[in-house]
């Protein structure tokens, strides 16, 4: 969940173009954007770019050949802030190398260490000329020229008005480039504040999209080849909005109207919390063959008193009996969720509850993390704060059950026919690499052209990160 991503570039100018447009493209001012931390980096992003596309900008994958450098950043652990800083010191040499040479680098600092920090970053990072925050980068074009001009400026104050009304729509060009699965991002916003958190102050108060936005962004990206889209939100199915039936609707409502779009042919949404599951919700997990059986609902922990703590606002029988109620609508579904360990006050006790639950529930995969103090959060001024080698090794111990049990969830899937999504290109010749229903990479004898398809395949090995398959047809008459 926290990897680096980098964005794929836009697609190379094709040969069919005029002399004219290879011109703009090589006279065209490129951005290199460096996404670090959640599937919202990522898609936001994409969006910055599109922003800058309106201003002439193109993307590129070649930070040699950038004129701007975007980092788009992520604060919810030390690391993650860290790694920043030091990127942006590699940036300063960058900088004063091209400075030498009379070529312009201008230096952008996106996403939440940008929110969270603000004027700091300016003042402990001389070469950064933009710091812009989460919900003001549709002003991305302005402050680059406040800055060119030769005013170096911080834009996070959370815009009053809704940044996607003023961000041009992505190019059918530029969703192609990016593949045949797609990001839309429907909510933003925390008003759970969990205690160890920081997204509620770098990612702002609850907001939901508009239906009528969500779906003509979805019908855009399936109008450019999009098979799959995931809907994105720090809570996602704390989704809200009038729906053009004047009732109010939840994400479940959300997902039977996006459902019915034609060619859409695969649903998901993250990240969910436990509380924000309605009805509606498990009903079209029950109902929706596109809504993918794969569902990241994380608990964080096992123990009451630590749930307390972290104010999560639900126990953990509460989350287990809410699991069962998920897996009567959707037997097949596969669970996923993260683990804090080592949260202030946690014993040896609590953390045998975590190691319990998770026995209890068998997850499909699961992302675990050392628990880190957040400047700002109610977490920071607790006392009780646990040891760093009691931390890795609950860490170890948690990680070894995880890693068993999503080991043996792929080891049942062996011997089954699946609908696989062709996504890209595998690593030998003749290969595609897809995704099953449960989001695991597979490998299968595909051609290239058959991208963008969903083929029936049966699974027939596991790899140390993906499975292995065959065509179905293969096996008739066999
Ligand atoms: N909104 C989602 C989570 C967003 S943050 C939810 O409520 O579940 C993604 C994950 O990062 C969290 O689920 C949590 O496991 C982890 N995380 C957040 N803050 C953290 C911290 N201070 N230390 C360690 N992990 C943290
Ligand atoms: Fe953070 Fe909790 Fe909000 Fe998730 S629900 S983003 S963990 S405060
Ligand atoms: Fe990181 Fe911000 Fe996402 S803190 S996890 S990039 S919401």
């Amino acid at each position: 969940m926290n990897e680096h991503v980098t964005l794929p570039a836009a697609p190379a100018a094709p040969a069919a173009l005029g002399a004219d447009d290879a011109a703009i493209r090589s006279n065209s001012r490129k951005v290199f954007i460096k996404t670090y931390g959640c599937q919202m980096n990522v898609y936001d992003s994409t969006r910055m770019g599109d922003a800058l596309a309106g201003d002439g900008y193109v993307t590129t994958e070649d930070m040699g050949e950038a004129d701007l450098i975007l980092l788009n950043t992520c604060h919810i652990r030390e690391k993650a802030a860290d790694k920043v800083y030091s990127a942006l010191g590699r940036l300063r040499d960058m900088k004063k190398a091209r400075a030498a040479e009379g070529r312009e680098l201008m230096i952008g600092v996106a996403g939440c260490v940008a929110q969270a920090e603000g004027e700091e970053i300016l003042r402990r990072s001389p070469a950064v000329d933009v710091v812009i925050g989460p919900q003001t980068y549709h002003r991305l074009p302005q402050a680059l020229k406040t800055a060119r001009a030769g005013t170096r400026v911080v834009d996070t104050e959370y815009a009053v008005e809704d940044k996607f009304e003023h961000l041009p729509a992505t190019s059918k060009a530029q969703i192609r480039s990016r593949g045949v699965t797609a990001f839309l991002t429907v909510q933003e916003g925390c008003d759970k504040f969990c205690t160890f958190c920081v997204v509620p102050y770098t990612r702002g108060s609850e907001v939901s999209r508009p239906v009528s936005q969500i779906i003509d962004e979805a019908k855009r990206l399936v109008d450019a080849g999009v098979r799959e889209v995931t809907l994105l939100g720090q809570n996602v199915n704390a989704w809200a909005g009038e729906g053009p039936d004047g009732r109010n609707w939840s994400l479940g409502d959300l997902l039977y109207t996006l459902a019915d779009i034609p060619g859409l042919a695969r649903l998901r949404y993250t990240t969910s919390h436990p509380r924000d599951m309605d009805d509606k919700l498990i009903d079209a997990h029950r109902n929706l063959r596109s809504l993918m059986p794969y569902l990241h609902l994380p608990v964080q922990a096992g123990s009451d008193r630590i749930l307390k703590a972290m104010n999560r606002r639900h126990t953990g029988a509460e989350y287990l009996r809410l699991i069962e109620r998920i897996r009567a609508a959707r037997p097949d579904i596969a669970m996923s969720g993260d683990f804090i360990v080592g949260f202030p006050g946690e014993t040896d006790r609590d953390f045998e509850d975590t190691l319990k639950i998770v026995e209890e529930v068998n997850y499909a995969s699961a992302f675990s993390f050392k628990y880190s103090t957040r400047p700002g959060t109610p977490g920071a001024d607790l006392t009780d704060q646990v040891p760093e080698e009691v931390k890795t090794e609950r860490l170890e111990r948690l990680q070894t059950l995880l890693l068993k049990q999503q080991a043996d969830f792929a080891t049942s899937c062996v011997g089954k026919t699946i609908d696989l999504l062709l996504e890209k290109p595998g690593r030998m010749p003749g290969q595609v690499i897809g995704r099953s229903p449960w989001l695991q990479s597979v490998n299968v004898d595909a051609k290239t052209s058959q991208i963008g398809e969903i083929i029936r395949v049966r699974i027939i090995g596991t790899g140390p990160n993906s499975l292995f398959a065959e065509p179905a047809e293969s096996l008739m008459g066999s």
